[in-house]
């Protein structure tokens, strides 16, 4: 029998929640943040380009979803410190962090520079979380009663 496309999203709500997704401006950020919405998310739609952002975060506007646009570094603490307190204001606590963003330049063994292997890492590895995520509490504010999620 062939299953309802909305089923999967039944048991999978998100009313009343606070997301961040970073790399949201497109890939696999951009589904996520569409998907967040789509269950009932207010979704903090941050992202690098600014201008891709404001995108999808229009997009999920039409489509009847709540969203925001933010632009945001990962791997700078500032763009990471305000991203977090741009996400908690969207319902006064903030509820779940996708830290998607990342990049995979493709670099013959040879030519991959110190500094590009330090960008990779700023991002890949140490984005959102020891660069600020943890320092400003990004469950700061929430209830007690209520897990928060760190994707
Ligand atoms: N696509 C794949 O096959 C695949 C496989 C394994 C892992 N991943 C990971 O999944 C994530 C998303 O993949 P994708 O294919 O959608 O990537 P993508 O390159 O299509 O999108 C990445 C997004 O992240 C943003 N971004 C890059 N650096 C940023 C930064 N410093 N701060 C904020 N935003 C930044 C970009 O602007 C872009 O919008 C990445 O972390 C990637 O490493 C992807």
């Amino acid at each position: 029998m062939a299953r309802e496309p909305e089923a999967p999203l039944s048991i999978f709500s998100l009313a009343g929640r606070s997301a961040i997704v970073t790399g949201a401006g497109r890939g696999i950020g951009r589904a996520i943040a569409l998907l967040f919405a789509h269950a009932g998310a207010h979704v903090l739609v941050a992202d690098l380009d600014a201008s891709n952002a404001q995108s999808v975060a229009t997009e999920i506007a039409k489509a009847g979803g709540a969203a925001e646009s933010f632009a945001a570094n990962v791997s700078q603490e500032a763009d990471v410190a305000a991203m977090i307190q741009a996400g908690a204001a969207l319902t006064g606590q903030l509820d779940i962090i996708v830290n998607n963003a990342g990049i995979f330049p493709k670099y013959d063994f040879t030519e991959l520079t110190v500094q590009a292997w330090e960008d990779i890492q700023a991002i890949n590895l140490r984005g959102v979380l020891p660069r600020g995520g943890l320092h400003h509490r990004p469950v700061a504010g929430r209830r007690r009663s209520v897990r928060g999620e760190l994707v």
